[in-house]
């Protein structure tokens, strides 16, 4: 557990204790229409399934803090197979909380749980037109990989989808399986 020194917000992994607060918090942001999930559809009993059967060498989810309230999240799941050293993050902050770096403050909280668990290389995809999630993932470093037109039908259309890879150092010495 750590307290992020310019806001106060505590920063740990999230436990099956927090899916009530995960679901909450989902459902405030899937509102909003760009994370491709219906709010209805999310329960803090899936949520808590999720969480107890999380393997921390296959998968991670962090969370921000205020007080028991929880603003921000982000959660990494790697890949199997030839796709093992890579994950797919995903990253959501509450609109109140948003433009005081919480997303970038998460996102490096994966990589350290990346390298350590030998992943190399991060995933995002993002809505065309989610230009917020777009210049986050530029922002830290993360390269635009490909553009999917009329790739999803989600809210009422079909969306163009952005994939974005951020490939990681090995530690010094290391080498890529
Ligand atoms: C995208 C999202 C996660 C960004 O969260 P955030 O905490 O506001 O982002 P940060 O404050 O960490 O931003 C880091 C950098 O990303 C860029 N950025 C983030 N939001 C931006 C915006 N709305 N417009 C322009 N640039 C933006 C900036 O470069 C910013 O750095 P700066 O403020 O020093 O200029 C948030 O808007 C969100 O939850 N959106 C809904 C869910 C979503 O789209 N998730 C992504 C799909 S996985």
């Amino acid at each position: 557990m750590t307290t992020v020194a310019a806001t106060g917000w505590l920063l740990r992994s999230l436990e099956p204790d927090d899916a009530s607060e995960l679901a909450r918090h989902l459902r405030l942001v899937a509102a909003e229409g760009w994370i491709g999930l219906e709010p209805e559809a999310i329960t803090a009993a899936g949520q808590r399934q999720s969480l107890i059967s999380m393997d921390p060498t296959r998968a991670a989810a962090v969370g921000l803090f205020t007080g028991t309230r929880l603003i921000a999240v982000a959660v990494a799941v790697r890949g199997s197979g030839p796709l093992a050293h890579t994950a797919t993050v995903a990253v959501s902050v509450e609109p109140a909380h948003r433009r005081h770096h919480a997303a970038r403050t998460l996102l490096q909280e994966l990589e350290h749980w990346a390298v350590h668990q030998r992943v190399y290389k991060l995933c995002a995809s993002v809505l065309g037109d989610n230009r917020a999630a777009r210049a986050l993932f530029t922002r830290c470093g993360y390269q635009q990989e490909g553009w999917r037109r009329a790739q999803l039908a989600l809210n009422g259309g079909w969306q163009d989808e952005v994939l974005f890879g951020k490939l990681l150092t090995p530690p010094a010495g290391g080498t890529l399986e």
